[in-house]
C-alpha cells in the first residue's frame, strides 16, 4: 500500500523517468493486473474404449457391424422382393396398403442397416485419437487483397463500367425491372374470387328442403324428434358432380338440425319465425376458424367445438358461452312445405365461417343490420 501511494504522488516527469537499470517505469493508472490469468486447459485425458483394452469386445463389434450391413443388403433385397410381389392393383386399396407397407418396412431397414453399421463402426473400432487442427486467419494477405482490387479494377476499366454511365444505368433498370413479370405471374396465385364474397352465398334458396347428410334423404319435421340432431344438407346437392363443386358447396351449406322442448327454445327478436315447432337450423362451420361444430350435449342443448372448445347455446339462438370464437353460429330460417317437409326459408342472412377485419364491409346490408343485432345481443 505504501508503495502504490508514493508512485500515485510520482510526478509525470517521475514516471518517465529512467530507472537505475535504465529501463523507463510507466504507472499502471486504472488498468487491472490479472494475477490469475485462463489458461488453456489443453485436452482432457486419452480415455480408450473398452474395444481398444479388450480384443473379444473389439471382434463383438465388428460382428455387430457386419450384421447392421447384412441387414441392410437384406432391406434392399426385400424391397425389390415387395414391389414385384405386391404390385398396386388399380381401384384396389388394400394393394396399395400392402405395397407401401413392405416397400417402407424393407427401404427403412436397408437405409438404417447402412446408417446404424457405419455409425458403429466408426464409434467403436476407428481410431479414437484427438486431433487438434489448428485454423488458419479467414483473412486474406495483403499481397492477395491488393491483387483483387487489381483485378477489380482492371475488369472495370475494360468493360468501361464505370465510363459508359448510359449503358450502366439501363443495365441496372434492366435488372431492376426483370422480377416483374414474375410478381404478375404469382399475383395469379391468389383466389379467383373474393373471400367473403365466396362464403357469402350458398345453396340454400327459398324452398330447399333439408336433407340428410350424406345420403339427400328430405326430412320431414316429424321424423325429427325432441333432443336430436341431424346433419343436414340442401337437397339439391346430391345433384352436383365431384367437379362442380361439389365440396366446396357442402362445405358451405352444411347444417346441424336440432329439436327443442317449446319451453327451453328463446328466440332472438325479429327471429321468431325462424324455427318450426321447437326444430333450429344453424351452420355447421364454426365462427372461430371453421371447423365443423358436430358435438351436440342432449342435456344441455349445447354445441361443441371440438377444435377449440368453443361452446353454443342452441336454445339461445346459438350464442357462445365458452371458447375463442366471437360470434353466434348463423342461424338457417326454416319452415315446413305443404308435404311436412322442412325447407329453408332463404339463404343465411350472413356469411358463415370464421370471423376476420374484412366481413363487414362485404356483407350485404341486410347482413350487416342482422348480425350487428345478433352480436349486440350477444
Ligand atoms: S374452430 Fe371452433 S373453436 Fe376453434
Amino acid at each position: 500500500m505504501a508503495n502504490d501511494n508514493e508512485r500515485n504522488s510520482m510526478s509525470a516527469e517521475d514516471q518517465s523517468a529512467p530507472s537505475e537499470q535504465g529501463v523507463v517505469a510507466y504507472d499502471r493508472g486504472a488498468a487491472i493486473e490479472q494475477s490469475d490469468t485462463f489458461q488453456n486447459p489443453g485436452l482432457p485425458p486419452h480415455r480408450p474404449r473398452q474395444t481398444d483394452l479388450y480384443p473379444e469386445k473389439e471382434r463383438r463389434a465388428e460382428r455387430q457391424v457386419v450384421g447392421w450391413f447384412l441387414a441392410s443388403m437384406l432391406g434392399s433385397v426385400l424391397a425389390i422382393v415387395a414391389y414385384i410381389a405386391l404390385p398396386i392393383e388399380p381401384g384396389n386399396m388394400t394393394s396399395v396398403r400392402l405395397n407401401n407397407l413392405f416397400l417402407g418396412l424393407a427401404i427403412a431397414l436397408a437405409l438404417l442397416g447402412v446408417g446404424i453399421g457405419g455409425m458403429h463402426w466408426a464409434r467403436q473400432l476407428m481410431s479414437s485419437h484427438e486431433v487438434v487442427e489448428e485454423r488458419h486467419l479467414s483473412r486474406g494477405s495483403e499481397k492477395s487483397r491488393a491483387r483483387a482490387v487489381e483485378i477489380f479494377q482492371l475488369g472495370d476499366e475494360e468493360s468501361g463500367f464505370s465510363r459508359r454511365t448510359l449503358i450502366r444505368n439501363t443495365l441496372i433498370g434492366a435488372v431492376a425491372i426483370l422480377p416483374l413479370p414474375a410478381i404478375v405471374l404469382f399475383r395469379d396465385l391468389a383466389p379467383a374470387q373474393d373471400a367473403v364474397e365466396a362464403i357469402s352465398r350458398t345453396m340454400w334458396t327459398e324452398g330447399e328442403r333439408l336433407a340428410l347428410d350424406p345420403t339427400g334423404t328430405p326430412i320431414r319435421a316429424d321424423d325429427v324428434t325432441v333432443g336430436s340432431a341431424f346433419h343436414v344438407i340442401p337437397e339439391s346437392l346430391k345433384d352436383l358432380g365431384h367437379d362442380e363443386g361439389y365440396l366446396d358447396q357442402k362445405a358451405l351449406a352444411s347444417v346441424l338440425l336440432v329439436r327443442l322442448p317449446l319451453d327451453r327454445l328463446k328466440e332472438a327478436p325479429g327471429r321468431e319465425g325462424w324455427s318450426y315447432d321447437g326444430i333450429v337450423a344453424y351452420s355447421k362451420i364454426c365462427t372461430h376458424v371453421g371447423c365443423p361444430v358436430a358435438l351436440y350435449e342432449q342435456q344441455t342443448h349445447h354445441l361443441l367445438c371440438p377444435c377449440h372448445q368453443s361452446t353454443f347455446d342452441v336454445t339461445e339462438h346459438a350464442k357462445v358461452i365458452f371458447g375463442p370464437a366471437k360470434r353466434p353460429l348463423p342461424q338457417l330460417p326454416i319452415t315446413v312445405d305443404a308435404e311436412g317437409y322442412l325447407v329453408a326459408q332463404s339463404d343465411f342472412t350472413e356469411p358463415i365461417g370464421p370471423s376476420y377485419w374484412e366481413r363487414l364491409q362485404h356483407v350485404q346490408p341486410e347482413h350487416v343490420q342482422a348480425a350487428a343485432e345478433t352480436e349486440t345481443r350477444a
